[in-house]
């Protein structure tokens, strides 16, 4: 067993652990065999993930008792669809699966929110096991039991709040990522420090790649439970954790997911950072110091999209609730308000943070 093991535990309705480190694929299987007898393992990867990892997971899970299972999928955003997740129920159910038996997925985000919302529909619900292979999935999608697939109206329309049995995150496969989606998952724990940690925030402008390490995915996990715990579906505190994903969904959407998640949510946040600054709630200057953050990892902080046009495809944003969508508002890096506010208005806002 590889010695440097980090745990968190998430506070959720039924607790469950994180467990971050280098090498943990190797360790997968004796770390599940803490939590469950042999089982099942039903293994989930895209065609891009699954020949680079698929093999040493398969058979950590072996070695440890458990029968595995594969499955695999076309990678992207563009298949994280209802047409995907029909076919990985089907394979489920072909193969036997019972509700004894655990679902896994390794690889991204979207193999994580497709299986995990298949794990939590196949059966009325078996458990599922999470293990991040992207910076994104291991700071934020991995934890929280967010599960969804996109529908032709937006974005993560059709999902499920379905917490993780367990999370495996072995940082050593982020050496793989090509840097564009490595920037991806940088955005999102960016968007931990700007929550509130400054600290956090300051280290990542002296962060240089290979520097996501065990403890600082750790840090993001931490920052990302204290968020979950108590308000596992979204109505209360949870919603900070959106911060800059109004414009973003938009900004996915509008593209026709041509911009990739993390790509957006950092020119989200920049645009609402602005627009913070503009329509008088920051209380300090602080939109050029994270515009220039992004900007140093490669990631995007601007759209060329319109006001109108964010506006109109935020119209679906499921974080709507009837006439009203409550955006996170940043103040300074660190401090972050949620301000409820029309849909009619919603351009007006968009438009006080379009540069230019
Ligand atoms: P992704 O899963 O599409 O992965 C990006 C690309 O990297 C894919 O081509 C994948 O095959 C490849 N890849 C993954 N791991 C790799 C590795 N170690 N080496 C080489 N290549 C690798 O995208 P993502 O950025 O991980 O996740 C984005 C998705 O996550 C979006 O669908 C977004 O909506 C979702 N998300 C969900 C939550 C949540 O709370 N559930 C939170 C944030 C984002
Ligand atoms: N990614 C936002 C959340 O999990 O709530």
């Amino acid at each position: 067993m590889n010695g440097g093991i980090t745990e968190l535990t998430i506070r959720t309705g039924s607790p469950y652990p994180v467990w971050v480190g280098d090498g943990l694929l190797r360790d997968c299987g004796e770390l599940l065999a803490r939590r469950t007898a042999p089982c099942t393992v039903f293994l989930v990867s895209d065609d891009v993930v699954a020949p680079l990892y698929m093999e040493r997971t398969a058979q950590a899970f072996a070695a440890a008792g458990f029968t595995v299972v594969r499955h695999m999928f076309p990678h992207g955003e563009a298949h994280k669809t209802p047409e995907t997740l029909m076919q990985l129920v089907e394979h489920m159910a072909q193969a036997g699966l019972t509700r004894a038996d655990i679902a896994a997925a390794l690889g991204g985000g979207v193999t994580g929110d497709l299986t995990g919302f298949a794990a939590s529909v196949y059966q009325r619900g078996i458990r599922c096991v999470q293990l991040p292979t992207t910076v994104l999935a291991a700071v934020d999608s991995s934890v929280g039991g967010k599960t969804a697939v996109d529908l032709p109206a937006g974005k993560n329309l059709m999902g499920s709040f379905w917490q993780p049995f367990a999370v495996i995150c072995d940082c050593e496969t982020f050496a793989t990522l090509p840097p564009a989606v490595y920037a991806d998952g940088l955005a999102e724990a960016v968007k931990y420090g700007v929550l509130c940690d400054p600290a956090l925030f300051a280290r990542f402008e002296g962060f240089s790649r290979g520097d996501a390490t065990a403890d600082l995915i750790a840090r993001c996990i931490s920052i990302k439970e204290q968020y979950v715990t108590g308000d596992e579906t979204d109505h209360g505190k949870r919603q900070f954790l959106n911060l800059g994903h109004t414009p973003a969904h938009a900004i996915e959407k509008c593209s026709g997911y041509a911009v990739s998640h993390g790509s957006a949510v950092a020119a989200g946040m920049v645009l609402m950072a602005r627009t913070s600054e503009r329509l008088d709630y920051a209380s300090e200057a602080f939109s050029d110091r994270l515009a220039a953050l992004l900007a140093r990892f490669g990631l995007p902080t601007h759209t060329d999209f319109t006001a109108r046009e964010l506006s109109d495809a935020a119209v679906s944003d499921k974080k709507r609730r009837g006439d009203t969508l409550t955006l996170v508002m940043p103040r300074a890096i660190g401090d972050c308000v949620l301000v409820p506010v029309k849909m009619e208005e919603l351009e007006r806002i968009f438009e006080a943070g379009i540069d230019g």
